[in-house]
């Protein structure tokens, strides 16, 4: 598989190198085994290395993957009539995790301010320092005037209020692998391969905590565990995340849109490989290992466990949908109707872009909606028509 990925640049290079030499030596010094959440974190967020932490373009045409606001301002346009509705039941702010390129903050901002609605604050938390950067200069280039209003933290707040969002954030967060197989369960983490610096899986007895949860994930798939192998995930990071955003989030709503499943899907029994992904340069593979640090590794939501963890958190589930739900209630049909079409190029790629995020096979039903309040009514707009919380279990 790696020869068929192209190859980076010397400088690119170099830099997985020592990001590999600088695993290699936290595997050696754990003794030959570290948990594969572990190797995900250092891979995604290593200082100066990691895929985050490192110059790589990640999103966009020219870097390896491409997110919905991204593909189409309409995107943004959506969320922002969500996020209107919610600033007249809370405080009219926002904290945005993970913004990426900064084109969900800009839209947002922009929609919102031409329906008088506009944020007293934007408050974005990144942890890539590159990030960072290119959101600032694209709210700079595309809302220069609604700029102060918006501050980057370098903490998580202890108190929020307002609207928490979260686009493609859940699925970046390491997750732990387990392989069941015979009644027992294995935690897979990873160990250096042969005498070269590279990496393999390794498989060793699982903690009783982690055996316990994994059971618990498992119980519509454990037969088929017992016949051959189960390989899958389990997301602790992302639960334990929305369990502290959660726990802090004292009156307001927080959208999160991810790909993903509930727990009866996710753990299939026919999805007997988990759902661990790698995105270098818009190919998609199974293989963490190639290119550390120049690669995106992903992983689907347990949109179940996410569920409880905002329950555990105090929060009342506002609702549950695909993400093509969301953008249709939220008037994305509309919205393109309305689009200019004298420019048939520009008017043909907002078609395509639009086609890409409500069909079933593209983003539309992997893609899921989910949202959360504390002292908010229960009329979200977003999940007005479409609202599947019943299948969360
Ligand atoms: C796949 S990108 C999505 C970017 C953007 N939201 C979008 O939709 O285009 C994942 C983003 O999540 C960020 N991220 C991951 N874990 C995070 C955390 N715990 N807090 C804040 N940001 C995080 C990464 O740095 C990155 O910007």
């Amino acid at each position: 598989m790696a020869e068929a990925l192209p190859a980076p640049d010397e400088r690119a290079a170099e830099t997985s190198r020592a990001l590999a030499q600088r695993i290699g030596a936290a595997i050696d010094a754990a003794g030959g085994w570290i948990g594969f959440d572990c190797y995900m974190e250092m891979a995604l967020y290593e200082p100066g290395l990691g895929y985050y932490a490192a110059g790589s373009r990640k999103l966009g045409a020219a870097g390896d993957f491409v997110t919905a606001p991204e593909l189409t301002p309409l995107f943004g346009e959506c969320l922002a009539a969500q996020c209107a509705q919610w600033f007249d039941q809370c405080v009219p702010e926002v904290l945005e995790f993970g913004a990426g390129s900064g084109a969900l903050a800009a839209r947002l901002l922009a929609a919102l301010a031409a329906a008088g609605a506009a944020p007293r604050r934007y408050a974005i938390l990144e942890l890539s320092g590159e990030l960072r950067e290119r959101q600032r200069r694209t709210l700079a280039e595309q809302v220069p005037a609604l700029l102060d209003r918006v501050d980057w933290l370098d903490v998580l707040p202890q108190r929020i209020e307002g609207v928490v969002l979260a686009n493609e954030v859940l699925d970046a967060m390491p997750v732990r692998l387990f392989a069941a197989r015979g009644g027992e369960v294995l935690e897979r983490g990873v160990g250096r391969a042969g005498d070269a610096a590279q990496f393999a899986f390794a498989d060793r007895p699982a903690d009783a905590a982690f055996a316990q949860r994994v059971r618990e994930a498992l119980e519509d798939a454990w037969d088929a565990a017992g016949e051959g192998e189960y390989v899958s995930e389990i997301g602790e990071q992302a639960q334990a995340w929305v369990e502290t955003v959660g726990a802090r989030l004292v009156r307001g709503a927080m959208l999160l849109i991810d790909y993903g499943f509930p727990r009866a899907e996710y753990y299939h029994p026919q999805r007997s490989m988990g759902t661990l992904q790698c995105h270098y340069r818009h190919r998609v593979h199974g293989d963490p290992f190639v290119l550390p640090g120049l690669q995106d590794i992903t992983a689907h939501v347990d949109f179940t466990a996410v569920n409880r963890a905002a329950q555990r958190a105090g929060l009342s589930t506002l609702g549950y949908t695909s993400q093509a739900r969301l953008l249709l209630d939220c008037g994305l049909l509309d919205r393109f109707a309305a689009l200019p079409r004298e420019d048939t190029v520009a008017w043909a790629r907002q078609a395509q872009a639009v086609q890409q995020l409500l069909s079933e096979a593209e983003m539309g039903e992997l893609f899921k909606a989910i949202a959360f309040g504390r002292g908010m009514p229960d009329d979200a707009l977003g999940f007005a028509t479409r609202d599947r919380r019943g299948t969360l279990g």
